[in-house]
Order: structure tokens, then sequence, then C-alpha cells
């Protein structure tokens, strides 16, 4: 089983999308192990998008990622990062397939909605950045995991 750390960014916040984005990856199956709401620090949003410190957006995306609280997930299920990564849709939102959250709801790249971790990785690691391990109902099982997980 795999782990990935999903942000309700604060545009999709301001929008009042959190329910339906919560609802897009419930419906997919993954398994919420982690769920709160916070305002990102500075630090933790240099942190988070570390290997973006030297790309000219860093400064907007930092104060993009910090203007409103978020919604941070933690999901888990078979192939937890790709599956995620394909409900939220491309990074640039104009292009993403109709479907996804991005491009259902989405137009321009510094207001793309979501976050999701982009390896399995990379998904523990964020997972444990943003959530201690007593935060996390890690043990738990659904009824219907055998009917999601073969
Ligand atoms: P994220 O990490 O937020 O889930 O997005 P992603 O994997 O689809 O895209 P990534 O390459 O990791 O970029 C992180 C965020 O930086 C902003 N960005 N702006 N102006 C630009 O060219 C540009 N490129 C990336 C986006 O907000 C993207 O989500
Ligand atoms: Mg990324």
């Amino acid at each position: 089983m795999e782990r990935t750390l999903i942000l309700v960014k604060p545009d999709a916040m301001q929008r009042g999308l959190a329910g339906e984005i919560i609802k897009r990856f419930e419906q997919r199956g993954l398994k919420i192990i982690g769920l709160k709401l916070l305002r990102i620090s500075r630090e933790l949003a240099e942190k988070h998008y570390a290997v973006h410190r030297e790309k000219p957006f860093f400064e907007s995306l930092v104060a993009y990622i910090t203007a409103a609280p978020v919604v941070a997930l933690a999901l888990e299920g078979s192939d937890a990062v790709t599956a995620a990564r394909a409900t939220i849709g491309a990074t640039k939102p104009s292009a993403a397939a109709a479907g996804s959250i991005r491009g259902d709801y989405g137009l321009e790249i510094g207001r793309n909605l979501v976050h999701g971790s982009d390896s399995a990785e990379n998904g523990a690691l964020e997972v444990a950045n943003f959530f201690s391990e007593g935060e996390l109902c890690a043990d738990w099982a659904r009824d219907v995991d055998p009917w999601v997980f073969e």
C-alpha cells in the first residue's frame, strides 16, 4: 500500500471546493488515514516545495500556498500516488483532462487547486511532514476494502 499527501490549496478553499475535491478521492477508493485544516507556515512551504527553490516562480508559489488555510489529506491505497495524480490532472489546468479536478475547475498553473505527491517515496515523506504519528489513523480497515483492493 502506498501513501500520498493531498493538499486542497488556498484557491480551492476560497472557492468552497474542499468537499467536492475530498469526495473525488473517497469515491476513487483511496482510504483516508489523516485529515486536517491548517495554515501552512513559510517554513513548511519552503520545505514542501524545496525542489523548486531555484525556480523563478518559487516566491509566488510559497505566497500562494500560505495565503489561506489548506485541507491536508493523507491517503493510502494500491498505486495511490499514480491514482491520485490522475484524479488531480496535469499541472497546467488549461491542458488538464476534463473529468480531472484541475480540468474541471482550473485554468492557470499558479491556481491549480490541489497538490498530490509525485512518488511513493515522497508520499511517505510528505505525509510525515504534515502529520504526526498520533494524528494518523493508520490501522483502520473498511468493510469495503475487499471490494476495492483485490
Ligand atoms: P504540486 O506539486 O503542487 O502537486 O503540482 P505538480 O506536481 O503538478 O507540479 P510541480 O512541478 O511539482 O510544481 C509545483 C507547483 O508549482 C507551480 N508551478 N508554477 N509558473 C510555472 O511555470 C510553474 N510551474 C509550476 C504550480 O502551482 C505547481 O502546482
Ligand atoms: Mg509536485
